[in-house]
């Protein structure tokens, strides 16, 4: 069982990298293109130069974190689920998963998992939890999926006998497919039976020339990103039940009324449960 002593914890992990303001750093482009403040001179030349291959980012970017948020409130108002693991979860910033999550259960839980510096020291934002709910912070590094299973505080926030809602959501791309593999299998292996795994991920299929210009352009700047076909992100959740309606097109998930055009933002996007 969870350790209840505390509602919030602070973390007290050194940094797993040391902070190097003067390479591009995931977290912090996606910062710049989210209008955040987190971030520094050679994040804004990376961020810029994937704009200029395609202008849109900065809207798929804000696409991203409302699908988030749609997500987390199916999973708790639609799907019962009241714990999350979110992986990869970014600076704080707008309707975070717990903000989100206890909106709708005041009691869920949330552990958030990222390995940048600049993460870790702005984590206290995340650490708001209800009095009744909990949040914690954990440096870790998605390519050691085991280490961030086996940190007490993981496991001390959330109940392992109860479903626990996987997050993996815009950051798979960073990951070649032998890790994409280890990630998924190590973590959704150690979930209870009833958890949810859900992912969100960039896709070349809707615009293949200008989305090449931005893998390019990002490489240009130290970053490797992955872009998946429909195909590839499915063959994600293999052994799990989709949720309707399956892997489609970020926003042609459960989408807020309205016209919109699902090839203008190039995500794919799924939930499954594990059986
Ligand atoms: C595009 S942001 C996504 C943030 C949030 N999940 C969202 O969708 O709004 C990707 C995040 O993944 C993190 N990340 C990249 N590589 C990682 C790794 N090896 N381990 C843990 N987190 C990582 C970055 O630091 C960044 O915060």
């Amino acid at each position: 069982m969870p350790d209840d002593s505390r509602t919030t914890r602070v973390p007290e992990q050194p940094a797993l990298t040391p902070l190097d303001t003067g390479r591009a750093h995931h977290a912090r482009v996606y910062d710049y293109w989210l209008g955040g403040k987190d971030n520094y001179v050679a994040d804004r030349a990376a961020a810029e130069a994937v704009i200029a291959a395609v202008p849109t980012i900065p809207r798929m970017a804000r696409e991203n974190r409302a699908f988030l948020g749609r997500a987390v409130r199916h999973l708790v108002t639609g799907l019962g689920v009241r714990q999350f693991l979110d992986i990869g979860s970014g600076l704080p910033t707008a309707a975070n998963v717990h903000e989100v999550a206890q909106d709708a259960d005041p009691t869920a839980r949330v552990v958030y998992v990222d390995n940048d510096p600049i993460v870790l020291a702005h984590s206290r934002a995340l650490m708001t939890s209800t009095p009744t709910g909990r949040t914690a912070f954990v440096a870790g590094d998605a390519l050691d999926p085991q280490a961030i299973l086996d940190d007490p505080e993981v496991f001390a926030t959330l109940d392992r006998h109860e479903p626990i809602a996987l997050m993996l959501v815009s950051m798979l791309l960073y990951f070649t497919d032998a890790q994409v593999d280890t990630i998924i299998g190590t973590l959704v292996d150690a979930l209870p039976p009833g958890s949810y795994l859900t992912i969100s991920h960039p896709t070349a299929d809707f615009a293949p020339a200008a989305a090449g210009q931005a893998v390019a352009a990002a490489r240009h700047a130290g970053l490797t990103y992955h872009p998946r076909t429909h195909d590839q992100v499915a063959a994600l959740f293999t052994g799990l039940h989709l949720v309707e309606p399956g892997v489609v097109p970020m926003l042609s998930w459960r989408p807020p009324p309205g016209p919109v055009d699902p090839r203008s933002v190039f995500y794919y996007v799924g939930m499954a449960r594990k059986p």
